[in-house]
């Protein structure tokens, strides 16, 4: 028997990178999982690429940012799944925010595209999901962060912002459930292999890269194997943490 056989578990942002390694690693320890992506056939596609699918599978694309579109998104995977026991909160770079750079020259226009995914858009799907997990007695929420919510990095203060923002609120729920069943935790990443793929070889990725003691950068089912575990029985008295994943870095990103 694996080890989350019979939980349902949600995957935001499950269409590439990060997201696609959580629910590897979830399909492989036996639960069911819906993947959800803003791009329907990125799930689509992330679904296929899952070779263990015991527990089954739902490409489930909604937009996280979106209050209506995550409540008829949740009921529809509720209705084909069933109740959701496991919510990882993935998506987390939104579309739109344009390039990162120095607070002082940003515009106020662009600062909603990062509170309104990393933080509206994770408090929607735990406030969509929480009651029944509540009513259920057993659940698990738990969060991808990042190191910049916490740590100081320069040119990217509003994701920064919201990074912390959602980190402080799962640490306050957290103890409101504590009695519930129900934990809540976060995972920070380090700089992680797919988005130094998109950087290209810049001065920037080498200066990062120098400050990683284990001289390498994550890879997504590393960060699958924290969810499994945090989602096990195992983790039942690990509530209201932040775990940093990041070859042993104090560089966030
Ligand atoms: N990659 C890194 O180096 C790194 C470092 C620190 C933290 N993180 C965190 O890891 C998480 C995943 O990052 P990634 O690098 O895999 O991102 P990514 O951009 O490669 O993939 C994220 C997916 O989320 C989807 N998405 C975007 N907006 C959405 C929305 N409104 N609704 C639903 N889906 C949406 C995208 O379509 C995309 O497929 C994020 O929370 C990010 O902040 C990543």
């Amino acid at each position: 028997m694996a080890e989350l056989d019979g939980k349902i578990a949600l995957v935001t942002g499950a269409g590439r990178s990060v997201g696609l390694g959580i629910a590897q690693e979830l399909a492989q320890a036996g639960a069911a999982v819906a993947l959800n992506d803003l791009h329907p056939e990125r799930a689509q596609a992330a679904l296929e690429q899952i070779e263990s699918a015991a527990g089954g599978l739902l490409a489930a694309p909604f937009d996280v940012a979106n209050l209506e579109s995550v409540r008829a998104g949740i009921a529809r995977v509720e209705r084909e799944l069933g109740p959701i026991d496991i919510l990882v909160n993935n998506a987390g770079i939104p579309e739109g925010a344009g390039a990162a750079g120095p607070f002082v020259q940003s515009d106020p226009a662009q600062w909603h595209f990062n509170i309104d995914l990393n933080l509206y858009g994770s408090m929607y799907c735990i406030r969509t999901v929480l009651p029944g997990m509540a009513q259920r007695k057993w659940g698990r929420v738990i969060q991808i962060s990042s190191g910049a919510g916490s740590r100081g990095v320069p040119n990217v203060s509003i994701y920064s912002a919201a990074k912390a923002g959602i980190e402080g609120l799962l640490r306050s729920v957290a103890i409101e459930m504590a009695q519930s069943g129900v934990t809540l935790n976060a995972i920070a990443l380090g700089l992680m292999a797919n988005t130094a793929e998109r950087m290209g070889d810049s001065a920037y990725l080498q200066r990062i890269f120098s400050t990683i003691p284990m001289g390498r950068l994550g890879q997504p089912r590393e960060i699958g194997a924290c969810v499994v575990w945090l989602a096990s029985e195992k983790a039942g008295y690990v509530t209201g943490q932040t775990i940093h994943i990041n070859g042993g870095s104090v560089h966030g990103r």
